[in-house]
């Protein structure tokens, strides 16, 4: 088994939000294992969902996510996460990002998970661009 540099190269996210304007249409910007890294910029309010087989990753690069959670019960409550912090859903848990000023998020989860998990709607992205 060989092993070549050339494919590595670093990845400036900067560079990467600079080339994409939409809100909640997240970009494929690198993949590992079976995870995609991928970009997304947040303003206003998305849908409850949830995963059922996926884990993710949100790490806050610019502004503030507000990150809506309901338990099984019904009970909610609302993390804030800042700049420079992460929060990770578990698989199953209800969720709803909330974005009042734009913010651009860095996500890592499975290639498999849709961006609006069990609920299909005009929030859907089927198919993710890669920047
Ligand atoms: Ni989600």
């Amino acid at each position: 088994m060989s092993t070549s540099t050339t494919d590595v190269a670093k990845v400036s996210l900067a560079d990467k939000f600079s080339l994409f304007q939409e809100h909640y249409s997240p970009k494929i910007v690198g993949e590992l294992n079976d995870s995609y890294v991928k970009l997304v910029k947040l303003q206003g309010e998305f849908v409850w969902h949830h995963h059922d087989h996926e884990d993710e990753l949100f790490l806050v690069v610019k502004g503030c996510l507000f990150m809506g959670l309901q338990g099984d019960g019904g009970a909610q409550r609302e993390v804030v996460i800042h700049q420079g912090e992460f929060i990770i859903i578990p698989k199953g848990v209800e969720h709803k990002p909330r974005a009042d000023e734009e913010t651009h998020i860095m996500l890592l989860e499975p290639k498999t998970t849709l961006n609006t998990g069990n609920v299909r709607g005009d929030r859907t992205v089927d198919v993710l661009d890669r920047i």
